[in-house]
Protein backbone atom coordinates (compact mmCIF):
# COMPACT_ATOMS: atom_id res chain seq x y z
CA UNK A 1 0.00 0.00 0.00
CA UNK A 2 1.54 3.68 -0.82
CA UNK A 3 0.34 6.78 0.32
CA UNK A 4 1.08 10.24 -0.80
CA UNK A 5 3.02 11.87 1.90
CA UNK A 6 4.05 15.72 2.22
CA UNK A 7 7.10 16.33 3.91
CA UNK A 8 5.77 18.36 6.33
CA UNK A 9 3.32 16.59 8.95
CA UNK A 10 2.07 18.94 11.98
CA UNK A 11 2.82 17.18 15.03
CA UNK A 12 -0.15 17.70 17.26
CA UNK A 13 -1.67 19.84 14.67
CA UNK A 14 1.07 22.43 14.86
CA UNK A 15 2.06 22.62 18.64
CA UNK A 16 4.24 25.83 18.10
CA UNK A 17 1.48 28.07 16.42
CA UNK A 18 -1.98 26.49 18.39
CA UNK A 19 -2.78 24.74 21.66
CA UNK A 20 -1.44 20.96 20.78
CA UNK A 21 -4.25 18.26 20.11
CA UNK A 22 -7.20 21.47 19.96
CA UNK A 23 -9.91 21.77 16.89
CA UNK A 24 -7.94 25.25 17.09
CA UNK A 25 -4.86 23.74 16.19
CA UNK A 26 -6.57 22.04 13.08
CA UNK A 27 -7.78 25.00 11.60
CA UNK A 28 -4.56 26.74 12.43
CA UNK A 29 -2.39 24.03 10.73
CA UNK A 30 -4.75 24.25 7.96
CA UNK A 31 -4.32 28.06 7.41
CA UNK A 32 -0.67 28.05 8.02
CA UNK A 33 -0.27 25.73 4.89
CA UNK A 34 0.07 22.01 6.36
CA UNK A 35 -1.25 19.24 4.38
CA UNK A 36 -1.25 16.58 6.86
CA UNK A 37 -1.35 16.20 10.69
CA UNK A 38 -0.53 14.16 13.72
CA UNK A 39 -2.47 13.88 16.60
CA UNK A 40 -3.24 11.87 19.47
CA UNK A 41 -5.70 9.83 20.46
CA UNK A 42 -6.31 7.71 24.35
CA UNK A 43 -9.21 6.98 26.89
CA UNK A 44 -10.78 8.23 29.31
CA UNK A 45 -11.72 6.36 32.07
CA UNK A 46 -15.25 4.88 30.35
CA UNK A 47 -13.78 4.64 27.62
CA UNK A 48 -14.14 8.24 25.18
CA UNK A 49 -11.59 8.11 22.51
CA UNK A 50 -10.00 11.79 23.09
CA UNK A 51 -7.37 13.68 21.15
CA UNK A 52 -4.32 14.10 24.05
CA UNK A 53 -1.12 13.46 24.78
CA UNK A 54 0.31 13.09 28.49
CA UNK A 55 -0.86 10.48 30.44
CA UNK A 56 -1.32 12.96 33.59
CA UNK A 57 -3.30 16.05 33.10
CA UNK A 58 -1.11 18.53 34.93
CA UNK A 59 0.89 20.16 32.09
CA UNK A 60 -2.48 20.55 29.69
CA UNK A 61 -5.05 21.38 32.41
CA UNK A 62 -2.88 22.36 35.30
CA UNK A 63 -4.97 20.04 37.76
CA UNK A 64 -3.35 16.60 39.04
CA UNK A 65 -4.32 13.25 38.02
CA UNK A 66 -4.11 10.74 35.20
CA UNK A 67 -6.32 11.19 32.15
CA UNK A 68 -7.44 7.77 32.28
CA UNK A 69 -8.95 7.82 35.85
CA UNK A 70 -10.89 10.57 35.15
CA UNK A 71 -14.40 10.26 32.97
CA UNK A 72 -15.09 12.05 29.83
CA UNK A 73 -17.43 14.51 31.58
CA UNK A 74 -14.72 15.27 34.17
CA UNK A 75 -12.65 16.05 31.33
CA UNK A 76 -15.20 18.18 29.25
CA UNK A 77 -15.72 20.47 32.81
CA UNK A 78 -11.88 21.47 32.89
CA UNK A 79 -10.12 24.52 30.95
CA UNK A 80 -8.55 22.35 28.15
CA UNK A 81 -10.38 21.98 25.25
CA UNK A 82 -9.79 18.36 25.24
CA UNK A 83 -11.69 17.14 21.45
CA UNK A 84 -13.17 13.84 21.08
CA UNK A 85 -12.05 11.44 18.16
CA UNK A 86 -15.65 11.64 16.82
CA UNK A 87 -14.99 15.85 16.76
CA UNK A 88 -11.19 15.35 15.74
CA UNK A 89 -12.02 13.15 12.41
CA UNK A 90 -15.18 15.31 11.77
CA UNK A 91 -13.32 18.65 11.61
CA UNK A 92 -9.65 16.77 9.91
CA UNK A 93 -12.10 15.74 7.13
CA UNK A 94 -14.53 19.09 6.76
CA UNK A 95 -10.47 20.89 6.40
CA UNK A 96 -9.32 18.08 3.86
CA UNK A 97 -6.42 17.53 5.96
CA UNK A 98 -4.13 14.06 5.89
CA UNK A 99 -3.77 12.17 8.90
CA UNK A 100 -1.57 10.61 11.04
CA UNK A 101 -3.33 8.83 14.05
CA UNK A 102 -1.51 8.38 16.72
CA UNK A 103 -2.58 5.34 19.19
CA UNK A 104 -2.05 5.51 22.86
CA UNK A 105 -3.90 2.90 24.64
CA UNK A 106 -2.59 0.48 27.22
CA UNK A 107 -2.53 -2.99 26.12
CA UNK A 108 -5.51 -3.56 28.10
CA UNK A 109 -7.45 -1.47 25.70
CA UNK A 110 -5.53 -1.39 22.42
CA UNK A 111 -8.26 -3.83 20.87
CA UNK A 112 -10.94 -1.51 21.37
CA UNK A 113 -9.23 1.75 20.54
CA UNK A 114 -8.41 0.32 17.05
CA UNK A 115 -12.16 -0.80 17.20
CA UNK A 116 -12.83 2.96 17.94
CA UNK A 117 -10.57 4.58 15.41
CA UNK A 118 -11.64 2.15 12.73
CA UNK A 119 -15.20 2.81 13.37
CA UNK A 120 -14.77 6.85 13.41
CA UNK A 121 -13.03 6.72 10.07
CA UNK A 122 -15.36 4.25 8.05
CA UNK A 123 -18.07 6.81 9.00
CA UNK A 124 -16.64 10.16 8.51
CA UNK A 125 -13.37 9.38 6.61
CA UNK A 126 -14.54 10.05 2.77
CA UNK A 127 -12.44 8.16 0.47
CA UNK A 128 -11.70 11.48 -1.60
CA UNK A 129 -9.36 12.54 0.87
CA UNK A 130 -5.78 11.47 1.99
CA UNK A 131 -5.86 7.56 3.05
CA UNK A 132 -4.79 8.29 6.81
CA UNK A 133 -1.66 6.81 8.25
CA UNK A 134 -1.94 4.93 11.54
CA UNK A 135 1.21 4.76 14.14
CA UNK A 136 1.85 3.25 17.58
CA UNK A 137 4.87 3.43 20.23
CA UNK A 138 3.23 0.10 22.10
CA UNK A 139 3.30 -3.01 19.81
CA UNK A 140 0.15 -3.76 21.19
CA UNK A 141 -1.75 -1.31 19.50
CA UNK A 142 -0.24 -2.76 16.14
CA UNK A 143 -0.68 -6.05 16.73
CA UNK A 144 -4.88 -4.80 17.44
CA UNK A 145 -4.70 -3.06 13.93
CA UNK A 146 -3.53 -5.64 12.13
CA UNK A 147 -6.05 -8.11 14.18
CA UNK A 148 -8.76 -5.78 12.59
CA UNK A 149 -7.73 -6.07 9.40
CA UNK A 150 -6.70 -2.44 9.26
CA UNK A 151 -7.83 -1.37 5.55
CA UNK A 152 -5.05 1.91 6.07
CA UNK A 153 -1.38 1.44 6.22
CA UNK A 154 0.31 1.40 9.58
CA UNK A 155 3.62 2.90 11.17
CA UNK A 156 5.69 1.86 13.76
CA UNK A 157 6.26 4.76 16.36
CA UNK A 158 10.20 4.35 17.90
CA UNK A 159 12.65 6.46 20.26
CA UNK A 160 16.11 5.15 19.11
CA UNK A 161 16.26 3.23 15.86
CA UNK A 162 17.83 -0.04 15.62
CA UNK A 163 18.19 -2.77 13.17
CA UNK A 164 15.42 -4.85 15.27
CA UNK A 165 12.95 -2.01 15.00
CA UNK A 166 13.24 -2.99 11.06
CA UNK A 167 12.66 -6.42 11.63
CA UNK A 168 9.56 -5.69 14.07
CA UNK A 169 8.25 -3.10 11.55
CA UNK A 170 8.02 -5.83 8.89
CA UNK A 171 6.62 -8.64 11.41
CA UNK A 172 3.82 -5.86 11.76
CA UNK A 173 3.27 -5.08 8.35
CA UNK A 174 3.86 -1.73 8.83
CA UNK A 175 4.34 1.18 5.57
CA UNK A 176 6.71 3.50 8.28
CA UNK A 177 8.76 3.89 11.01
CA UNK A 178 8.74 7.48 12.68
CA UNK A 179 12.10 7.90 14.72
CA UNK A 180 13.46 10.31 17.36
CA UNK A 181 15.32 12.68 14.72
CA UNK A 182 18.41 12.64 16.59
CA UNK A 183 18.87 8.66 15.76
CA UNK A 184 18.33 8.98 12.19
CA UNK A 185 21.99 7.57 10.36
CA UNK A 186 22.18 7.05 6.55
CA UNK A 187 22.58 3.12 7.50
CA UNK A 188 19.25 3.90 9.28
CA UNK A 189 17.64 5.07 6.07
CA UNK A 190 19.99 2.81 4.12
CA UNK A 191 18.06 -0.68 6.16
CA UNK A 192 14.71 0.96 6.28
CA UNK A 193 14.60 1.43 2.24
CA UNK A 194 15.96 -1.82 1.82
CA UNK A 195 12.97 -3.12 3.54
CA UNK A 196 10.71 -1.20 1.79
CA UNK A 197 10.28 1.37 5.09
CA UNK A 198 9.46 4.81 4.81
CA UNK A 199 11.74 6.52 7.36
CA UNK A 200 9.59 9.55 9.62
CA UNK A 201 11.62 12.15 11.48
CA UNK A 202 10.50 13.64 14.52
CA UNK A 203 10.56 16.63 16.00
CA UNK A 204 11.80 19.03 13.64
CA UNK A 205 11.27 22.23 14.25
CA UNK A 206 14.37 24.02 12.76
CA UNK A 207 14.42 24.44 8.98
CA UNK A 208 18.57 23.28 8.61
CA UNK A 209 17.74 19.83 10.19
CA UNK A 210 14.48 19.53 8.28
CA UNK A 211 17.14 20.00 4.88
CA UNK A 212 19.68 17.46 6.16
CA UNK A 213 16.92 14.93 7.01
CA UNK A 214 15.50 14.91 3.77
CA UNK A 215 19.18 14.66 1.85
CA UNK A 216 20.12 11.41 4.06
CA UNK A 217 16.18 10.30 2.60
CA UNK A 218 13.69 10.90 5.33
CA UNK A 219 10.00 11.16 3.69
CA UNK A 220 8.52 13.54 5.95
CA UNK A 221 9.53 15.18 9.22
CA UNK A 222 6.87 16.05 11.83
CA UNK A 223 6.90 20.04 13.17
CA UNK A 224 5.78 21.72 15.69
CA UNK A 225 5.80 24.61 12.96
CA UNK A 226 3.02 23.82 9.69
CA UNK A 227 4.46 26.55 7.90
CA UNK A 228 8.41 25.23 8.51
CA UNK A 229 9.34 24.54 4.83
CA UNK A 230 7.24 27.69 3.48
CA UNK A 231 9.41 29.29 0.88
CA UNK A 232 12.33 26.90 1.47
CA UNK A 233 13.76 25.44 -1.52
CA UNK A 234 13.96 21.75 -0.65
CA UNK A 235 16.88 19.44 -2.28
O1 LIG B 1 4.28 10.48 15.99
C1 LIG B 1 5.40 11.30 16.11
C2 LIG B 1 5.48 11.87 17.51
O2 LIG B 1 4.25 12.47 17.81
C3 LIG B 1 5.79 10.85 18.54
O3 LIG B 1 6.01 11.38 19.78
O4 LIG B 1 5.43 11.82 22.11
O5 LIG B 1 4.95 13.54 20.39
O6 LIG B 1 3.57 11.50 20.49
P1 LIG B 1 4.93 12.10 20.73
MG1 LIG C 1 2.29 11.88 18.77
Amino acid sequence: MDIELPKLIAHRAGAGLAPENTLNALVSAKQNGALWVEFDVMQTLDDVPIIFHDETLARIAKVPGKVADKTFAELSALDADIPTLEQYIQKAAELKLGINIELKAPKSKASLLVKQVLSVLTQYWNKTLPTPLISSFPVPNLIALNEANCPYPIGLNVNEWSPECVMLAKKLGCYSIHVNQQYITPSCIKLNNENNLKTLAYTINDTATAQKLFEMGVTAVFSDFPNLLKGINLK
